[in-house]
């Protein structure tokens, strides 16, 4: 069972698209094991895109992901870092397809809704960087046995 990282950034908050994006995830038959709303600190934010740092976009991104309030959440299932990348869509709001949450939902760039870990690696660094271990929660889930 894999783990994977991802957040309602503040423009899915802002636009009260929290609900709906959670319910895609729990369409798909993903299980949640921990949520937080919260607002991101910039050292925070620095970390979670360390990767981009020196990039042209690094800091309007810093400064956009810590403009409010975003929803944080950890989600397991088999292969999940793939499938909800699939679920969000591309990057480029210009390249994501209908049917994807950014497709059906976002229509600017750097304002794409979602973040979600694009590798395991990433999401146990992501997850360590907004969640304690004891957050993390272990229970049954026995619809999974069915999908
Ligand atoms: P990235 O990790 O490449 O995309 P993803 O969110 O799909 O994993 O980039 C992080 C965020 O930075 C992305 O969601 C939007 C923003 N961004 C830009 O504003 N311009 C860009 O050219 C890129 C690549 C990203
Ligand atoms: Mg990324």
């Amino acid at each position: 069972m894999e783990r994977t990282f991802m957040m309602v950034k503040p423009d899915g908050v802002q636009r009260g698209l929290i609900g709906r994006i959670v319910s895609r995830l729990e369409d798909k038959g993903f299980k949640l094991i921990a949520g937080k709303f919260m607002q991101i600190s910039e050292a925070q934010a620095k970390r979670h895109y360390a990767e981009h740092e020196g990039k042209a976009f690094f800091d309007d991104l810093v400064g956009f992901i810590t403009s409010g309030p975003v929803f944080a959440m950890v989600w397991e299932g088999d292969d999940i870092v793939t499938l909800s990348r699939m679920l969000m869509g591309k990057t480029q709001v210009t390249e994501a397809l209908p049917g994807t949450i950014r497709g059906d939902f976002a229509a600017h760039t750097p304002f794409n809704l979602i973040h979600g870990s694009d590798s395991p690696e990433s999401a146990a660094r992501e997850i360590a960087n907004f969640f304690d271990e004891k957050e993390l929660l272990t229970y049954n889930k026995s619809i999974l046995d069915w999908i």
